[in-house]
């Protein structure tokens, strides 16, 4: 059996095949983001549009890949949010075109779940209960996977996304979009202790995340410099925010930690590309003894494979529903 998966949820057209052992046939990720650059951030339209433009090559090119005849897809997996309506709404249309005219049962997935399973596809023997940290540009949580698909929410952002607060960051320092590789990039040549930042919620005997707050920190740090006619030193900022997005993160991590006694630990999402986050993660498990799970960069960012992933395991727990699929761009993990 081999599944199809398609994510269009953002900025990424990406298909991928795999089959039912959950080996990878092929995940092809076309990225706007050159189309994005000029405006600083992802438009919704222009990516629609470009979604439009894409999915029928990248389609073809995935089948090549995986050396795969259509025929041989047992079930399509796209995902249904949350996400950018547009974009979602490419996807799921070409989803359920393929469904009709070729008779493939399709279902839709939960992108957080697709991010959260993304640490069992990379490592089949790495088995629940785990904990997630999901880190993405619209969401951060932190979850118990007990089951799979059984999840207990231990916290989540009550206002911006780790990654959203990586992005303005960037946007305010002049650095190029997306912001999050920027960072890290500028990050390497600066020192995390030059300028003085809040480190969220740290008092806070809490799971939940906040990072708007120091997002309005570093505008006010940059306001007051340049009103001094100060020189901002842009990578001793950047290496200031990203060690206090991570020191967040960390400090939930060991709390949720302390709280389930969990020994698995999964960091998953796009910002778990970041190689010093982690770097501080392998510090954070070694001290505990925990196991660590931090999937490859290709399959933390959005891609087809992890949501064709997610279809297979709906597929092996009898979840398959086949009904009225929509675009559901304000899904949530317990949805
Ligand atoms: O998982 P993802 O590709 O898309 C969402 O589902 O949101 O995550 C995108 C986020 C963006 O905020 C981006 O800046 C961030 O992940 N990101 C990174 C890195 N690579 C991507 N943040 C920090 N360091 C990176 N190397």
């Amino acid at each position: 059996m081999k599944i199809l998966g398609i994510e269009t949820s953002c900025d990424e057209t990406s298909l991928g095949i795999i089959n039912d052992k959950g080996d990878i046939l092929s995940n092809l990720v076309y990225s706007q983001v050159q189309k994005h650059i000029p405006y600083g951030g992802i438009v919704p339209e222009v990516a629609s549009r470009e979604h439009v433009k894409a999915i029928g090559w990248v389609y073809n090119l995935a089948l090549e890949q995986a050396r795969t005849d259509i025929k041989d897809v047992k079930l399509i997996a796209v995902t249904q949010g949350p996400g950018l309506q547009g974009p979602l709404l490419v996807g799921i249309s070409f989803a359920k075109g393929l469904s009709l005219a070729l008779n493939i049962p399709f279902t839709g997935v939960n992108h957080l779940m697709g991010h959260i399973y993304s640490c069992m596809l990379d490592n089949a023997t790495f088995k629940p209960p785990f904990l997630a940290l999901l880190v993405t540009g619209g969401n951060t949580l932190i979850t118990l996977v007990e089951e799979i698909f059984v999840h207990k929410l231990l916290g989540s952002t009550r206002d911006d996304a780790a990654g959203e607060c990586l992005d303005k960051t960037a946007r305010l320092l002049g650095l190029e979009y997306p912001g999050g590789p920027a960072i890290e990039k500028a990050a390497l040549g600066g020192n995390a202790s030059y300028y003085r930042l809040p480190v969220p919620l740290i008092k806070e005997d809490s799971l939940d995340f906040s990072f708007s707050g120091l997002k309005t920190a570093v505008y006010y740090l940059v306001e007051e410099l340049k009103k001094k006619g100060k020189e901002i030193e842009v990578n001793h900022l950047a290496a200031s925010v990203q060690e206090a997005v991570f020191s967040a993160l960390l400090d939930r991590l060991a709390r949720a930690q302390d709280l389930t006694g969990i020994e698995k630990i999964a960091v998953v999402g796009g910002v778990a590309s970041n190689e010093r986050l982690k770097y501080r993660l392998k510090e954070f498990t070694e001290k505990r003894n925990l196991m660590l799970n931090v999937p490859p960069s290709v399959l933390c960012t959005d891609n087809g494979a992890i949501t064709a992933f997610v279809g297979l395991l709906k597929h092996r727990h009898n979840r398959i529903d086949d009904d009225i699929i929509d675009a559901q761009p304000f899904l949530t993990l317990q949805d």
